[in-house]
């Protein structure tokens, strides 16, 4: 059997570097698509040279050629602070990016997987989300670039599958952490596990009676993975249903560093869901997936990633 050339768009950012590692210990051909806003080289380094690699700086908003049988599209800034530094690149991001990389499926045939997002579902008013819930999203706040530039996303893959007969994947992705979070990325884990580091107090926002869910990053992958191969299209929720406050995830990060730090609350953001929590039936009973590391396990290699990143 021939090898499968994968595209990995965001490929070295903190998700996609973690899928090349997977492909490429498949021994399948792995090309590596970035234009380095948030992914560092650094996260793919272990791989230039290797003959199944090849590493393109790129960006998805222009259109590219190239033969490939997979396309996983994940570019575009995924944390608040990187996709809200600028909107409108976040937005055509989304949008020209998505529909460049459909472009590319349909003439070349692939199959493309859209790396969706839980926030398709904004602040939403029904607790847990399963697939058919259609959300609640402000279309003009600050976090619409990234919310609405992904819903259109999803609306492009459905429409070139309609339309085109394009083979379509598109995963909800919830919360995932794990190691190559950048460190000034803004997001829970990354800021409590870097303050903790650092000896700071951990930044509540609000009373830290939010909810979020925590999925490792090993899990995702192997969600993506499965989702990719099998027959059905999504979207599909891949996340960890385990319910956590924040303040109970701060306690949990403060415990592993040093005990003896504050928790201190400051105001809620704007367009902060209250809850988020994925109903993962559909993934258990199409893609036989579910999450195995708990959150407990996952903060340890985390944790020991930010320890050598603030010490280097
Ligand atoms: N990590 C999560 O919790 C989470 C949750 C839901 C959805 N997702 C989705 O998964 C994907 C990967 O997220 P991540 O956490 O790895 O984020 P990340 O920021 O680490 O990775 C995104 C990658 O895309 C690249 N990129 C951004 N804009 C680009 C452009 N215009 N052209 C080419 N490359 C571009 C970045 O440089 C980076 O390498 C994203 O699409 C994100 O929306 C992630």
């Amino acid at each position: 059997m021939s090898l499968l050339r994968h595209l990995v768009t965001g490929g070295a950012g903190f998700v996609g570097s973690h899928l090349v590692d997977r492909l490429m210990q498949a021994g399948d051909e792995v090309i590596c698509l970035d234009n380095y806003f948030t992914g560092r080289k650094a996260n793919v380094a272990r791989w230039i040279g290797h003959p199944r690699f090849e590493l393109i700086r790129h960006d998805v908003t222009e259109p590219i050629r190239l033969e490939v049988d997979r396309i996983w599209h994940l570019a575009c800034p995924a944390s608040p602070v990187h996709y809200q530094f600028n909107p409108i690149k976040t937005a055509k991001t989304s949008f020209l990016g998505t529909a460049n990389m459909l472009g590319l499926a349909k003439r070349v045939g692939a199959r493309l997987l859209l790396a969706s997002t839980s926030e398709v579902y904004g602040d939403p008013e029904v607790h847990p989300q399963p697939e058919s819930y259609r959300g609640c999203v402000n279309t003009i706040g600050i976090r619409s670039c990234y919310d609405e530039g992904k819903r259109i996303a999803e609306t492009l893959c459905f429409d070139y599958h309609r339309m085109h007969g394009v083979a379509i994947r598109v995963a909800r992705i919830f919360n995932t952490y794990g190691p190559r979070m950048l460190p000034n990325d803004g997001r829970v884990v990354s800021n409590f596990i870097v303050q903790a580091l650092r000896g700071e107090p951990l930044t509540l926002y609000g009373d830290g009676r939010q909810t979020r869910s925590f999925c490792y990053v090993d899990d995702l992958v192997e969600g993506l993975i499965r989702l990719m191969n099998g027959d059905h299209t999504g979207p599909i929720n891949l996340g960890n249903p385990g319910e956590f406050t924040i303040r109970r995830l701060a306690e949990l990060v403060r415990d592993r560093i040093d005990p003896g730090l504050a928790l201190i609350e400051k105001p809620l953001p704007q367009d902060d869901p209250m809850q988020r929590q994925p109903v993962i039936d559909l993934a258990l009973r199409e893609l036989g997936w579910q999450p195995a590391v708990p959150l407990e396990r996952g903060l340890e290699p985390t944790i020991a990633h930010f320890r050598e990143v603030l010490e280097a």
